[in-house]
């Protein structure tokens, strides 16, 4: 009678393969490093795209725009709130869009503020008084000795009247302001600077005198 035995090449106990197949540990260090390829691919092209995107470089889309303004079309007490059409001029995109600021004369120079509240985005009102509340940054008063603010619609977030954001608002940081040049007597705007509470005064744009 023959003997019944086990074949040479059948599967063993321990998880080891004929050499045909592939080990457990072979499956799996496949499959974990497949998943790993996948997440790293997924998560690097945004920073890949992020770096050559032009226009979330700095300075992207920070052409000067010419306006129609004169630096005699502003004073020291109050923001005037003035628009002008900001060129988008980059490797992408060539096209000019709407945009207004608020501008003060501060120091000898302008101050040429966003109207983006640095809370959520929303758009800030100018010309809103509250004595109610406290401010950061010099005081500063209108005509009839009301304090001055910038107001936010959203979440109320005020600001002083060098955008410069009041402690007990949601807005962390002051309002952004704008590079500028004066050329042939008219303010050239370039891109926004962001400002902190310790540099709300920095302002590193010529004079206008
Ligand atoms: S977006 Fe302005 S206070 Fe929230």
């Amino acid at each position: 009678m023959e003997k019944t035995g086990t074949p040479a090449n059948a599967r063993d106990t321990s998880g080891h393969a004929s050499k045909k197949g592939i080990t457990r540990r072979q499956f799996l260090t496949y499959t974990l490093g497949g998943t790993g390829a996948f997440i790293a691919t997924t998560m690097l092209t945004p920073l890949v795209a992020f770096a050559v995107d032009p226009l979330r470089r700095e300075g992207g889309g920070g052409a000067l725009s010419p306006t129609t303004w004169r630096v005699s079309d502003f004073n020291e007490s109050l923001p005037t709130h003035v628009t002008y059409n900001q060129h988008i001029d980059d490797a992408w995109n060539s096209h000019d869009v709407p945009n207004d600021v608020y501008v003060i004369v501060y120091q000898n120079k302008l101050m040429i503020m966003s109207h983006v509240c640095t809370h959520l985005g929303c758009h800030v009102d100018g010309s809103f008084t509250n004595t109610a509340q406290t401010i950061s940054g010099p005081a500063q008063y209108d005509s009839n000795g009301q304090k001055y603010w910038f107001h936010c619609p959203c979440h109320g977030s005020v600001y002083n009247n060098y955008g410069v954001n009041s402690p007990s608002s949601p807005a962390p940081t002051p309002l952004d302001i704008y590079e500028y040049q004066i050329v042939n007597g008219y303010v050239h705007v370039g891109r926004n600077i962001s400002r902190t509470d310790s540099t709300w005064d920095v302002n590193p744009n010529p004079t206008i005198a």
